[in-house]
């Protein structure tokens, strides 16, 4: 099935209705899964292989402006800068706008504002398409359901399924061909005093893509057929985590899972390593600190960056070790309350 069928299924019509606004504005948070997405059923829909379960981070994500422009292509800025259309970055948001021109000659100017770095493994393709497809939403008049936001959100990047919303979102596998049982559900959990602090131990774009690396650990990790049963473990504890906040077993669960993903990475072949000396460096802080009983874990996803966990009463305990980290209240009232 390609992308056009999945559009057709949730659009119909609609993808003929000729009315739309000027332009659009529309913010979607970046995410962070606790219980991470490795591996695809289907490459074409992003169907993962196991369901995973994130955090938004409340005001840090991105921002797109579409606007219906009377020009010969889509012009696209990020952070007030021009991207070159030769551009990967270009190249990947054209061709996810082109499942929804009403007309082939309908063009946009997308400008895009990101308070995280792009690419530097803070989940910047999750807002950046989630807010696209909220900005199209809103542009096309579509008012659709958070489901079929999702979906959509999900063609353009996996992890975009679970930044619709913020909050505590669980992206369902799914098992249907069309992945229309695939999509981000917001939990009814919230837990005010989690926090997550940034650690940037780098903001450089990465090696490799987290599709490239995905593809490479299937096919050639001899422990990659142990993940989807670690996920399903780690699931059922962070669940139960959020529910009871048992803040111990879901820092726990959430480091195990990340160190597992990039343990598998590392055995795949040619190997798949996001550490610089400086990641290695911070985790060896992190489990000095936690010996000597302080309540802080991290998890990482595909970049060098350490995203730390722990509840606001250890705050300036933290802050202490790690100076240059930035902190994000993901339940903050101004930002949940917000949708
Ligand atoms: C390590 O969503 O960027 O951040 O579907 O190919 O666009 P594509 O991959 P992407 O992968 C995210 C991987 C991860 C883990 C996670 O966010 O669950």
């Amino acid at each position: 099935m390609k992308k056009s069928d999945v559009v057709h299924l949730i659009l119909g019509d609609r993808l003929q209705n000729p009315l739309y606004s000027e332009s659009a504005t529309a913010f979607a948070p970046t995410n962070i899964a606790l219980c991470k997405y490795w591996g695809k059923r289907d490459s074409e829909l992003n169907l993962p292989n196991t369901s995973s379960l994130s955090i938004s981070l409340g005001d840090k994500g991105a921002t797109t402006t579409l606007q219906v422009k009377d020009q010969a292509d889509d012009q696209v800025t990020f952070n007030h800068e021009k991207i070159l259309s030769s551009s990967g970055f270009h190249k990947r948001l054209t061709a996810f706008l082109d499942l929804f021109r009403t007309q082939k000659s309908l063009h946009f100017q997308i400008n895009i504002k990101a308070n995280i770095p792009l690419a530097a493994g803070l989940a910047s393709s999750a807002c950046g398409f989630a807010s696209l497809v909220l900005a199209l939403d809103q542009l096309f008049h579509w008012q659709l359901s958070l489901k079929h936001l999702s979906i959509l959100a999900r063609l353009g990047s996996g992890s975009a399924a679970r930044s619709i919303t913020p909050g505590f979102v669980e992206w369902e596998k799914g098992i249907q061909d069309d992945g229309m049982d695939s999509y981000g559900k917001l939990l009814p959990e919230t837990w005010p005093d989690l926090c997550v602090g940034l650690l940037m131990v780098n903001q450089n774009e990465k090696k490799i893509s987290s599709r490239e690396a995905m593809q490479r650990t299937i096919d050639t990790s001899l422990f990659y057929p142990l993940w989807p049963e670690k996920v399903e473990q780690d699931l059922i504890h962070i669940k139960k985590a959020i529910h009871e906040k048992d803040f111990l077993l879901l820092g726990k669960t959430a480091e195990s899972n990340a160190l597992t993903m990039h343990g598998i990475m590392l055995s795949a072949w040619p190997p798949i390593s996001y550490y610089l000396p400086e990641t290695i460096s911070a985790m060896q802080t992190i489990w000095a600190l936690r010996e000597q009983g302080l309540a802080l874990f991290f998890t990482q996803d595909a970049g060098p960056n350490l995203k730390l966990l722990f509840l606001a009463h250890d705050f300036e305990r933290i802050k202490k070790c790690f100076t240059t980290m930035e902190l994000v209240k993901p339940f903050l009232p101004r930002v949940f309350n917000k949708t």
